[in-house]
């Protein structure tokens, strides 16, 4: 976890960074914002704090420029309300109190390294898996992580690193399919100062910010042919060349890779490269879905809602007998996300001793589960017939962002998850959902619903 306080170290501030440090991250310091972001696009950081007083809407708008994503945490003494106000608005993520709570600095640190991310499991399915994980965690191979979405591919990319010799360097994510592809070259090999417009200053990628570490390339399947060529040297010649750069640049990285395509179809296809799959595919994890899996869903179950009683301040609460049954007999087409969801939203809505089943619902408040009764699936002919009826007049462009947004809020803004029950691209969907935000409509954030979808 790197850690980039921008201001200058006196007093409080010094308290902050060594409650950091203490708790394992690495601490660089800046006087002031160019310093700052010279620091960025040289190492690169996962948090920023910033103190109050220096100018946040400068440092947030230079990174939105860069398209350098570090969240920004703001500091200044408890008193001041307005100039945290000021802080949030300007973008911060979040405004920590001066002097420095241990326990809150912790809890900002916890959130934004997923390092401390559990990684939970029972299942024999599932013991193969990490067996094999465990065997070659210590090697150098390329390891490919297949699985549908939500089953856990980047936990276990991370459960790797951490066995791995690389523990202690970077853990590195890159997901391909959420930055543009014009951008995705910089963003994983870095440019050089006037490489292209916008290119204000020599910017490392994340090849470089990952050395000694692990790089993964989440859903590598979205990249484009032209840049597996460039991946593919990367990982065969150990050297990268930045954008606009004239000379290559040494590396030393480990390279995991997920996908929830069939690669191996991709190939056959023609829209990946064989001799880039053969490198990534040294040794092969693939992650069951919950639902092959039953003896994780309990275990699962009991964690998170342990770890939601805790993130909410309430006591934990076991889950009744009923709703034990319940979550057991259900097909968790989102997998472990999916019950992870339903079982934050268990803990915040059940009232009494224990979880009961009346609080595992869906997003939208009814009961889950697998609804295959004669009766429900007559009502479920009949509400689609109605909707059928409901689509004639109606062009395929409404009724397809319809889909898509409902879908969306469906899977509380996950893109992923959203794009896959759509059988779409992950980016065919982000370019829709561009479309719709320029044209005015609200859009799911991740983690959420539209205002409009929850209350009416
Ligand atoms: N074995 C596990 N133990 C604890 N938490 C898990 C486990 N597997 C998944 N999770 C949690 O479920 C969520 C989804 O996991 P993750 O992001 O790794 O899935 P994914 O397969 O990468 O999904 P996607 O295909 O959508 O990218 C995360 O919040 C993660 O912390
Ligand atoms: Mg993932």
């Amino acid at each position: 976890m790197r850690l980039l306080m921008i201001g200058r170290l006196n007093g409080e501030l010094v308290t902050a960074s060594k409650i950091a440090m203490q708790r394992g991250a690495a601490v660089t310091q800046a006087d002031a914002v160019p310093q700052g972001l010279t620091v960025l696009r040289a190492r690169g950081a996962d948090l920023i704090m910033i103190d109050v007083g220096l100018d946040i809407r400068a440092l947030v708008g230079a990174l939105e420029a860069e398209r350098i994503r570090t969240p920004v945490i703001a500091c200044g003494v408890a008193a001041d309300a307005r100039a945290a106000v000021a802080a949030i608005q300007a973008g911060a993520k979040e405004y920590i109190p001066l002097p420095p709570d241990p326990e809150l600095i912790a809890a900002v640190l916890e959130a934004v390294t997923s390092d401390s991310r559990a990684f939970v499991w029972r299942d024999p399915a599932m013991e193969r898996v990490v067996r094999l994980a465990d065997q070659v965690a210590r090697s150098e191979a390329s390891v490919l992580i297949t699985g549908e979405s939500g089953t856990g591919k980047e936990v276990l990319a991370r459960h790797v690193h951490q066995k791995s010799h690389r523990a202690q360097k970077p853990f590195v994510s890159v997901n391909c399919a959420a930055i543009p592809e014009a951008l995705l070259e910089s963003e994983l090999f870095g440019h050089e100062k006037g490489a292209f417009t916008g290119a204000v200053a020599r910017r490392i990628g994340r090849f470089e910010e990952a050395n000694g570490g692990t790089l993964l390339l989440d859903e590598i399947s979205e990249m484009d042919v032209r840049l597996q060529s460039k991946l593919l040297r990367a990982l065969q010649e150990r050297v990268i060349d930045r954008v606009g750069g004239t000379a290559p640049v040494k590396v030393d990285i480990r390279v995991l890779a997920t996908s929830n395509r069939n690669l191996a179809e991709e190939v056959r296809k023609g829209t990946f490269r064989e001799d880039l799959f053969y490198r990534l595919n040294v040794v092969h994890l693939r992650l069951p879905a919950l639902r092959e899996r039953p003896a994780d869903i309990l275990e699962l179950a009991a964690h998170f809602a342990k770890k939601y009683a805790a993130v909410n301040g309430l006591a934990p609460r076991a889950l009744s007998a009923e709703a034990r049954t319940l979550v057991t007999r259900n097909p968790w087409r989102g997998n472990v996300r999916e019950l992870e969801n339903t079982l934050h939203r268990a803990v915040l809505l059940a009232s009494g001793p224990e979880i009961g089943a009346e609080a595992i619902l869906t997003p939208e408040g009814d009961a889950i589960g697998p609804a295959d009764g004669p009766a429900t699936r007559a009502a479920q002919a009949a509400q689609a017939a109605d909707a059928a009826r409901g689509l004639v007049g109606r062009t395929v462009a409404e009724v397809e962002r319809d889909l898509i947004l409902d879908t969306l809020d469906h899977c509380l803004g996950n893109r992923t998850h959203a794009a896959k029950i759509l059988g779409i691209s992950i980016r065919t969907l982000r370019n829709k959902l561009n479309e719709y935000v320029e044209a005015g409509l609200e859009v799911a954030e991740p983690g959420g619903v539209r205002a409009l979808a929850a209350y009416g």
